[in-house]
């Protein structure tokens, strides 16, 4: 993993900040970046049908990933440490029977106590937490033997992500703010050869990496040296 700078931003920091972009969160989906996104996951999903299986989305957001997986009919629990963010979902998956939607303190020292799921979610998240393997090793801890983990994470070498970081470092230079404002927060990147270590070390068996995220993929094709994001199904095995 690679720290993009050596600001002193937190877990907390970054709640507090998707707590301001929760109402409008879910309205991103609306936009081609965004569906992409949503299609990107629904063709890793395992199966057309979760009926019986039930599933977490770690860092849930305003759950419109959770609704993906209840379209397939799974039982979701999503959680996610901004409260507006929580709010939010349970306004926006207020009809579904098999949602629940919960605010935690952080991902980082949350300890699952329930019944193991058969999949994991997480999208977009592990760059913000303190401590990114922590998470990886408690999802070890929380799913089935033969179970799925489909995760999302920033491409450390992709040229967008790059200058992004180049534009994010200037700005803090010599402009009163940074730009985007998402890096203050986004503050760990992956390789693909780091992430594999992160998740194989944790008995995680890799099935399929995609690059993901371009935002104007209809026109340029999804690449390893440009996609901004790394989409990862794995499987757990047990020790
Ligand atoms: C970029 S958003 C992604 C939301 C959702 N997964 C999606 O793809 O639409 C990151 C989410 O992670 C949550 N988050 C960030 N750090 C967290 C932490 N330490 N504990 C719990 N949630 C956290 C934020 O509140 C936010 O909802």
């Amino acid at each position: 993993m690679q720290r993009t700078t050596d600001r002193p931003s937190s877990s907390a920091d970054a709640i507090g900040f998707h707590d301001q972009l929760a109402i409008s969160w879910s309205d991103n989906y609306k936009k081609p970046s965004f569906v992409r996104r949503y299609n990107a996951f629904a063709e890793l999903l395992p199966s057309q049908d979760l009926t019986g299986e039930r599933w977490l989305d770690a860092g849930c957001g305003t759950g419109n990933l959770s609704r993906l997986l209840l379209d397939r009919h799974a039982q979701v629990l999503g959680v996610d440490g901004s409260a507006q963010m929580i709010e939010q979902s349970k306004q926006l998956n207020c009809n579904r029977a098999n949602a629940s939607f919960q605010q935690i303190t952080s991902l980082t020292d949350w300890k699952w106590q329930g019944e193991l799921f058969q999949g994991v979610l997480c999208s977009s998240v592990l760059e913000y937490l303190d401590s990114p393997s922590g998470l990886v090793e408690q999802f070890s801890k929380m799913i089935v033997p033969n179970g799925t983990l489909l995760i999302s994470v920033p491409n450390r070498f992709s040229a967008i992500r790059v200058s992004q970081k180049i534009t994010h470092w200037m700005s803090s230079k010599f402009c009163k703010r940074s730009f985007p404002s998402y890096l203050d927060h986004s503050r760990t990147d992956f390789s693909v050869a780091r992430i594999t270590n992160l998740l194989k070390s944790n008995s995680f068996r890799i099935e399929l990496i995609k690059n993901f995220g371009i935002p104007a993929a209809r026109y340029i094709p999804e690449s390893s040296w440009l996609s901004p994001l790394l989409l990862i199904r794995a499987r757990y095995c047990s020790k």
